[in-house]
């Protein structure tokens, strides 16, 4: 496949949306063809199973059964979305992909990070990024950025606090495919690091 897959990862109220949007207008000043998205979602199957999984009228529904969801979201996201685009060439930028659910339901769920990721794997038929951007800083503080919390985000800190280290911990596995920013940093400092890390990308295709 032509194009490139980068992900953005990290706690939520890190800067992933944020940063994703700067991203995008970035690459698109270039004249680069970007498809922007995001998960759960990017297909109206997929954003229909996204009100699911986030409403708070489904808390305490079975770890298990969620983590299908979001593999379920997936698949047809990648099939119908993610996978033409990097056919045709295009840059993709999620917010959000495979690691999430390995971090959320792997890890701070404990169902297994190796079962979630080849539940993924199997959903998506194998498709990682190229590169992940992993946005890192204290769980305590960076939920103190949003609000409105849906549920997942309403989880006690705890569970935060595992899901940050997860991140830290897949990037470490495979740290050539991974860029880590401490997410602390202004917004423009980040992007800049972003888009320098990006361009190499596309100049290493
Ligand atoms: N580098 C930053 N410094 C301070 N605030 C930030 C930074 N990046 C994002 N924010 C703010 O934090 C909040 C959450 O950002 P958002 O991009 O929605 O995070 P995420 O998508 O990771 O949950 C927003 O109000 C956003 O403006
Ligand atoms: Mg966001």
């Amino acid at each position: 496949m032509s194009g490139l897959f980068i992900a953005f990862e990290g706690g939520e109220g890190v800067g992933k949306s944020t940063q994703e949007a700067l991203l995008g207008e970035f690459l698109s000043s270039m004249g680069k063809t970007v498809v922007r998205t995001r998960e759960p979602g990017g297909t109206p199957a997929a954003e229909a199973i996204r009100a699911i999984v986030l409403s708070r009228e489904f808390d305490g529904m079975n770890a298990r059964s969620e983590a299908l969801l979001f593999a379920a979201s997936r698949g047809d996201h990648v099939e119908r979305v993610i996978r033409p685009a990097l056919e045709r060439g295009d840059i993709v930028i999620c917010d959000r992909y495979i690691d999430s659910s390995v971090a959320y339901q792997g890890y701070a769920r404990n169902l297994g990070a190796e079962h979630v990721r080849n539940l993924s794997l199997w959903a998506t038929n194998n498709l990682l990024p190229d590169l992940t951007i992993v946005l890192t800083m204290n769980a305590d503080v960076s939920l103190q950025r949003i609000s409105n919390h849906d549920r997942l985000e309403a989880e006690p800190i705890e569970y935060h606090r595992a899901v940050t280290q997860a991140f830290l911990d897949l990037a470490q596995q495979d740290p050539e495919r991974y860029l880590v920013i401490d997410a602390t940093q202004s917004k423009d400092a980040i992007a800049q690091l972003i888009n320098a890390r990006v361009m190499q990308e596309l100049n290493e295709k």
